[in-house]
């Protein structure tokens, strides 16, 4: 039976893992993979990781040397791993797809819950505060919502933005047919849009998508949900953006320098990251800490899947979810 050694293993992960026991033997361990913690991977040919651990060159290298021979991704984006570095040495698959729906629904979630200042609204109401002053929102009904990426998550949150009576503009440099769909460039799409909802997966290229001028560009009051990487947005230039006034508020799922903070209680030690710390005592941002994909069906599929692929793997079977031999 393979031997894998799982990382950043929570609660969750060992329930969803747990009716496959019979099949691959994994010790699961809460470290995050990084240089430090890789000796933990020593002897296991598999190892099974999430979006914040670290796979540079360094890391596969200790990890090659120490008899890992393959890389089972919980995710569907690799934006972590060294590919390069893999190559003819350790073969990487991931979970392309899994619940596109969890985490459209959960763009939709930020959306209305940043729109409709529930964050304040709780708050105010848990203390006996019932005034309403400031918390006006918007119809979404009759509004503009721009998807950046119209790949399995992005259609699926146009689709939920349809059956709200939105217009929806688009924006992927592979553009393809959607019904009700305008496909536009990206500064026509965030001059127009009330709402930018980002849904692309973070390349070398599109780093800082949203930047100072595309944050500029965007219409006065409009709102940026971002459930995908948070390397996508430039955080120092959101937060003056939102500072001065421009955006009307921000939600975001990821954060570009997340990784040792989010998926932990970070309380005692507190957050140390400024501009994350700055972000989130602004009353118009919603942070959440990576947890669009956090529904028991997106885990029960992550689980089915990731097992699949190692299973193919020690099979040697082709595999359709496989970015590297
Ligand atoms: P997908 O591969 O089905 O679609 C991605 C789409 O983005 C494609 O149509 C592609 O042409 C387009 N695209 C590529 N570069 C672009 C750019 N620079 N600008 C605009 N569009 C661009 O991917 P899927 O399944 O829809 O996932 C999208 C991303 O969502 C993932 O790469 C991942 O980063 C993120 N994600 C976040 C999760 C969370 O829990 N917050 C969970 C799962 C995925």
């Amino acid at each position: 039976m393979v031997h894998a050694r799982c990382f950043d293993a929570k609660t969750y992960d060992r329930k969803a893992f747990a009716p496959y026991e019979g099949l691959i033997a994994i010790d699961y361990t809460p470290e995050q993979l990084t240089k430090e913690t890789a000796y933990l991977a020593e002897g296991y040919e598999v190892v099974i990781v999430f979006v914040n651990d670290t796979l540079d060159r360094q890391v596969i290298d200790i990890l090659y040397q120490g008899g890992t021979r393959l890389i089972a991704l919980r995710s569907a984006g690799y934006n972590n791993v060294d590919l390069k570095a893999c190559e003819g040495r350790i073969a990487v698959v991931r979970v392309p797809a899994y619940s596109p729906h969890a985490i459209a629904e959960h763009a939709l979630a930020l959306t209305l819950a940043l729109n409709r200042h529930l964050r304040e609204a709780f708050d105010r109401t848990r203390q006996g505060n019932f005034s309403l002053e400031g918390l006006e929102g918007f119809d979404l009904w009759g509004k503009t919502a721009g998807v950046v990426g119209t790949g399995r998550i992005g259609r699926a949150f146009i689709q939920i933005c349809q059956g709200l009576g939105m217009r929806i503009l688009a924006y992927d440099p592979f553009p393809g047919k959607m019904e009700g769909v305008a496909f536009t460039d990206l500064d026509t799409l965030l001059r127009t849009s009330d709402v930018v909802s980002l849904h692309c997966p973070m390349t070398a290229e599109n780093h800082h998508l949203m930047g100072k001028k595309q944050l500029e560009e965007m219409k006065q009051g409009a709102l940026l949900v971002n459930t995908s990487r948070g390397g996508l947005v430039d955080s120092k230039a959101l937060l003056a953006s939102l500072k001065d006034g421009h955006l009307g508020g921000a939600a975001l799922d990821v954060y570009e320098h997340e990784a040792g903070i989010f998926f932990n209680d970070n309380r005692k030690q507190g957050i140390k990251d400024e501009t994350l710390k700055a972000l989130i005592a602004l009353p118009n941002v919603l942070v959440t800490s990576h947890q669009a994909f956090l529904t028991e069906d997106a885990l029960e599929a992550i689980a089915r899947t990731t097992v699949e692929n190692i299973l193919d793997w020690e099979r040697q079977l082709p595999s359709k979810n496989l970015l590297t031999a």
